[in-house]
């Protein structure tokens, strides 16, 4: 489906992609084009949340934390939970086989920790952001993928125990409808390294491993492109339904799904079939999180900020009410400010008219954006 493109797996120099986002931003500030501050002052989105019994938080970047200190503010004040944007993915865990790295990691799990913020691991187990020697090792067999697919999963929950409570242990299981530019598997879940290898069993697999290794996690089953309402967003719910009730009929330990809302407004949103689908969830006895929010702004949106960041904040409001009616107590935004969001950051989620998205709470400056004040509002009346 156009606009729907497969996740990048990153491996793209980020410096350089990040060095041009910057100049663009600063340029489009300076020139005056922005929105008057709505400041920075008074309590922040976790605790207006806290007050009501919903986490809020946010995908950090354990380089920037360290670097740029408007944006380490900006966690300070906003983000109740971290998500470690890719510290926490495979080929940064292990880059080669036994080589393990918890270094960035452990910069944003100390970080936390001095100022009592916890942090959700992301992800064991994913198709992407996986290091060429690990698709190799896989593609030797069964007996070597679950053997490799054990060492990592134990090496790093038993490195984390503790500190991380909250894992997606499988990412993007679910196969894309047709029409998308993802590669298709046979049937309903997405082709993969671990699905050739193990099969569909794979999945079972990983979430017994979780929980052999750590009984009081909770593990989370994460996915995209189950929120809007069209026929490909339906048919992917379809999907995701039915694999998490195969897995809870067949008693595996999952506790809760991950959705990711990168939220697209070229696609309507339907609150009724979105509610209906996250209660659908909550059915089969188990928590709904949303993981990853962000929105992607229409091409045809009018060209001034002040309009475009109303729309974002209207989507934003109809989606997390929509959420939190049905029952959803964590919400986690892709990043806090749009200077370093990935939707600026990597091509293939770009605007393709050259504009940069404006779809997190905080803008260029670190400035909370009309996304911010209708989160806020939302969190203060659940
Ligand atoms: C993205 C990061 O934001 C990028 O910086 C990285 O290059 C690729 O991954 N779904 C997920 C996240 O589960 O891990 C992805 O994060 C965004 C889509």
């Amino acid at each position: 489906m156009p606009g729907t493109p497969s996740h990048p797996a990153g491996g793209v120099p980020r410096r350089a992609i990040l060095g041009t986002a910057l100049a663009c931003g600063t340029a489009l500030s300076a020139r005056g084009q922005q929105p008057a501050s709505s400041g920075q002052e008074g309590p922040g989105l976790w605790e207006i949340a806290r007050g009501r019994g919903i986490t809020f938080g946010a995908a950090v970047q354990a380089n920037l934390l360290a670097s740029d200190k408007a944006y380490e503010a900006a966690f300070a004040r906003e983000a109740g939970i971290l998500v470690p944007e890719f510290e926490a993915k495979w080929s940064t865990l292990q880059p080669k086989e036994g080589e393990f790295d918890f270094t960035q990691l452990d910069a944003i799990l100390q970080w936390g920790q001095a100022r009592g913020r916890a942090t959700r691991g992301h992800a064991l187990v994913w198709h992407t952001s996986f290091p060429q020697w690990a698709v190799e090792a896989l593609a030797e067999g069964a007996p070597r993928a679950r053997a490799v697919m054990g060492a990592h999963i134990s090496k790093v929950l038993s490195t984390t125990r503790l500190r991380i409570r909250d894992w997606d242990v499988v990412n993007e299981p679910v196969a894309d409808p047709p029409g998308s530019d993802t590669p298709q598997a046979e049937g309903e879940l997405r082709d993969s390294p671990f699905l050739r290898a193990l099969g569909p069993s794979y999945i079972e697999t990983a979430f017994r491993m979780a929980r052999e290794q750590d009984p009081t996690l909770r593990l989370v089953l994460n996915d995209y492109g189950v929120e809007e309402d069209t026929p490909w967003a339906a048919e992917k719910r379809r999907r995701l339904l039915a694999l998490v009730r195969r897995l809870v009929q067949a008693r595996v330990p999952i506790d809760a799904v991950g959705i990711q809302a990168h939220l697209q407004m070229d696609r309507p949103f339907n609150p009724q079939v979105f509610g209906d689908f996250v209660r659908a969830l909550r059915a089969e006895g188990l928590s709904v999180l949303v993981t990853e929010m962000d929105i992607r702004e229409a091409s045809n949106m009018p060209d001034d900020y002040v309009a475009r960041d109303r729309l974002v904040a209207e989507r934003a409001s109809a989606f997390v009410s929509s959420a939190l009616e049905a029952g959803v107590k964590t919400v986690l935004t892709w990043g806090l400010v749009d200077r370093y969001s990935w939707l600026v950051i990597e091509p293939a989620v770009g605007r393709r008219d050259g504009k940069l998205h404006r779809g997190l709470p905080l803008d260029w400056e670190y400035n909370r954006k009309e996304m911010w004040h209708a989160m806020a509002r939302l969190f203060a009346a659940v």
